[in-house]
């Protein structure tokens, strides 16, 4: 138990004490190893969002403060000008890592728009700055997560089931998560939920991280393929879904982790309620509906290879694998932010989040 508490309780993304580095669990070792990677490099911290070893919407935000923060250090005794062209070329390789989940460009955004607004500034107190803001950044999400857990939480009563897609918990955010986080929070209050976690294939986060995080605190945990998720329904186990987002659109419609739309449309058949829970840095006001999100396609190789001993199709097999896919608002029972909880119509509710 407290090796996990140090895993579902201690930042899973923070700068090391000298600030020189980036310091992850590197989530691909989950749940045999806890291993701690620091990175300095832009190479590596590319790296690090691509091959998934930080993942998860707010934990890529936060992730790519640090490193804009860290890679900037570097950076610093240069004249303003070149100091500005070089951010810039990093912020925008990053950016480039992973392009469904908002939050990453989000916290670049954020962190670049200190270097423009003290362009004045010696270029020294600049990454100062820089550090304070990715700090910030961090300790915001945290505050988002405990809101949108006390939210969730309201949705939930002693004993119910409730079913998740994918990894929206502690590793994927900070500290309590946001569709796990609710979970979290009233087990610490001495309340009893039932978790069904899809394992979600092609990359398990759902058997490799959800369940783990889960088992870890105590919560009852059962872990289905994601092709059993209409017989658990069916059954009347499950009383809600609880998923997470990567990027929601202005009228409601939301990208998450390939399976989610599948799940809202068999949540609507059973008659259960389906939420999706995120912090406001999540919802993108540029981005009308779920047609603009670009939805990343990843190597073919994950689904015929990875976490096999040997292939599972032959070579000659195409493969579609797409990381997300979007689920229609017309879905979705509600939307749960720190700011309270979104209902239909959402491009009101969603709009009024940010007055
Ligand atoms: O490809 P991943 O593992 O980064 O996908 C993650 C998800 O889809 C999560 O549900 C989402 O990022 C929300 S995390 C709070």
């Amino acid at each position: 138990m407290d090796e996990i508490r140090s895993v579902t309780h201690v930042d899973n993304v923070k700068l090391s004490p000298d600030g020189k580095s980036v310091v992850i669990i590197d989530q691909t070792q989950l749940p045999n190893r806890v291993v701690y990677l620091s990175l300095d490099r832009a190479e590596d911290c590319f790296d690090a969002i691509v091959s998934l070893k930080v993942r998860g919407a707010p934990a890529i935000g936060i992730f790519a403060g640090y490193a804009m923060y860290v890679l900037s250090r570097k950076l610093e005794d240069l004249p303003y000008a070149q100091f500005e062209e070089q951010f810039r070329r990093q912020k925008e390789y990053l950016n480039s890592s992973r392009p469904t989940a908002v939050n990453l460009s989000w916290a670049l955004n954020r962190m670049e728009s200190v270097v423009h607004t003290n362009a004045e500034r010696p270029v020294k107190e600049i990454v100062a700055l820089l550090g304070e803001e990715c700090v910030k950044i961090h300790r915001e999400d945290i505050a988002m997560c405990r809101k949108i857990s006390e939210y969730g939480l309201s949705l939930l009563h002693e004993g119910d089931g409730v079913l998740t897609h994918c990894n929206a918990g502690p590793l994927a955010t900070s500290r309590y998560g946001t569709a796990i986080g609710p979970i979290l929070l009233g087990r610490e209050q001495g309340m009893n939920f039932r978790v069904f976690a899809d394992e979600t294939r092609p990359l398990l986060q759902g058997a490799r991280l959800t369940s783990f995080e889960l088992q870890k605190a105590g919560v009852d945990v059962t872990l289905i393929c994601d092709n059993m998720a209409s017989i658990v329904m069916k059954n009347g186990w499950v009383n809600a879904c609880f998923v997470g987002c990567d990027r929601i659109a202005a009228n409601g419609d939301f990208a998450n982790k390939i399976g989610t739309s599948g799940v809202a449309i068999l949540a609507k058949y059973y008659g259960i309620p389906f939420y999706t829970l995120g912090p406001t840095s999540t919802v993108d006001r540029n981005c009308p509906t779920g047609k603009d999100i670009k939805i990343e396609l990843r190597n073919p190789e994950e689904i015929k290879e990875k976490f096999y001993r040997e292939p599972m199709a032959l070579k000659e097999v195409k493969c579609y694998n797409p990381a997300f896919d979007v689920t229609d608002h017309t879905l979705v029972t509600g939307i749960v932010t720190e700011k309270g909880i979104c209902y239909p119509p959402y491009t009101e509710s969603l709009r009024k989040l940010f007055e």
